[in-house]
């Protein structure tokens, strides 16, 4: 490896690379990385220097960690044999079988994916499918409405952006995209309204309940949610939740999609999230870990109901189900079963947890929670009330982090998260908390907050 300037490398990222939703501002302060290398879960940036990266990249989506041949070997395999066939009525057998090896995987009565390259074309395809069901079903044809939940994300383009809350994305659309509305969603650490923890389920779907005789059962296709949120740090909702949900859903006919781009391939320690709580969506979105980061490839899976009542599915897009990310997904799903990966996950974000718990005592840290390798400390400036940080508090203590060899990421207003590869090691977890502490610990004594 070829050792560079790095801040020349910055100034010419800075003048010809676009950084999406980073400020210009912050760029300057030292935010941008620019790496050139990975192994395992270490990355390596341009002037040499070496991160534990506790995020599977600040995405999530590396979740096999960097350079492993065997994907390596399939897409290089995929790409000899055949590297694209084309659309239409034209497939690679290699996207036949990925198609059918999810349908074996996925929850449920889920039978038959569209694939597209990214999370958001992922929940592009799942509106469509679903308004393009209640078109050719005739019971509700004029159902076209999308609900979604206050703080989601569900992506970038302009469907899957209507449905977004968090990060004020969604105000870039402004006056913003018609069908789209938004519900409270089970935050447990800071309730809606500041309720009592043990309400929070049945407010939700009463509350969702309410807003669809608001906006018409006849005119809502689909209620869309995450089954742990991101925003504002890995909201794992109360174990009824989706249960009731997926009842409100039922009686006014209204499709479930669960939005598992961050959830689904193993980062909760199950195939896909919604196997924690038995509930079965109509319609999955699916991404990021998908591939393991190898390739770009999304996927959204519809029950047989849904696939047989369509005559014809109106998507099409030139690289979707494209062979090499297919045999890269392929191979992914292999190494996660081969190596018996899910309990592993499992386990291993239940130790992470428990080693994270000491840090409940330092004072700016309000809580910490997670499900399988997906986790968050959640800070507050005062714990009686709550009250996140309004500054950059977070993203001082990342910085902070990084400078001691470990990447994680913050997360909105008050949460720092991490979601490290399905490979990482209990000693690499050990160090990520200790380096974790050191830096809460620094960063309270250098602004005098106890
Ligand atoms: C839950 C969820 N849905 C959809 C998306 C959009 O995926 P992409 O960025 O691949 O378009 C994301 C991205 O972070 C996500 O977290």
């Amino acid at each position: 490896m070829t050792l560079k300037n790095i801040d020349d490398v910055t100034r010419d990222a800075m003048d010809h690379y676009v950084f999406p939703l980073v400020s210009k501002e912050s760029l300057k302060n030292g935010d941008a990385m620019i790496f050139e290398s990975g192994e395992g879960v270490e990355l390596i940036d341009v002037g040499g220097n070496r991160y534990l990266d506790m995020m599977s990249t600040n995405t999530r989506a590396s979740s096999l960690g960097f350079a492993n041949d065997r994907i390596a070997k399939a897409v290089y395999d995929q790409m000899m044999q055949l590297h694209y066939a084309g659309t239409f009525s034209h497939v690679a057998d290699v996207t036949v079988r990925l198609a059918t090896k999810i349908a074996k995987l996925s929850p449920g009565k889920l039978a038959a994916t569209s694939f597209g390259s990214s999370g958001s074309e992922a929940n592009e395809n799942s509106f469509k499918f679903a308004r393009e069901y209640h078109i050719h079903k005739g019971t509700k044809p004029f159902a076209r409405k999308i609900i979604s939940r206050w703080n989601a994300y569900h992506g970038a383009t302009m469907g899957a952006i209507g449905a977004t809350d968090y990060l004020g994305t969604r105000n870039i659309t402004w006056p913003g995209v018609p069908g789209h509305s938004r519900v409270p969603a089970p935050t447990l650490y800071r309730t809606p309204f500041g309720m009592d923890a043990s309400e929070v389920s049945e407010f939700c779907a009463d509350y969702l309940e309410q807003h669809i005789l608001h906006e018409g059962p006849e005119l809502v296709a689909a209620f869309i949610a995450e089954p742990v949120m991101q925003g504002d740090g890995v909201q794992v909702p109360p174990d009824d939740y989706f249960k009731r949900i997926r009842e409100v859903c039922d009686r006014y006919d209204v499709l479930f999609i669960a939005d598992e781009v961050i959830t689904g391939f193993g980062r909760t320690g199950k195939w896909f999230a919604m196997e924690h709580w038995g509930v079965d969506p109509d319609i999955m979105s699916t991404g990021k870990a998908m591939s393991a980061g190898y390739a770009p490839l999304s996927g959204s899976t519809v029950t047989e109901e849904i696939a047989e009542c369509l005559p014809i599915f109106s998507h099409i897009q030139t690289y979707q189900g494209h062979p090499t990310a297919c045999a890269a997904s392929m191979k992914t799903i292999d190494i996660i079963e081969s190596d018996n990966l899910l309990p592993y996950v499992a386990e291993t974000g239940a130790y992470f947890l428990e080693q994270m718990q000491r840090l409940r005592e330092l004072a700016i840290v309000g809580d910490i929670r997670g499900l399988g390798l997906w986790t968050c400390i959640d800070f507050t400036r005062d714990k009686a009330t709550k009250a996140p940080f309004e500054d950059d508090t977070m993203k001082r203590i990342v910085r902070r982090m990084s400078d001691n060899g470990v990447l994680t990421c913050d997360e909105g207003k008050s949460a720092i998260e991490f979601a490290p590869a399905y490979i990482t090691t209990r000693e690499q977890i050990d160090q990520c908390v200790d380096v974790t502490e050191r830096a809460i610990i620094a960063e309270m004594k250098d602004r005098n907050l106890s």
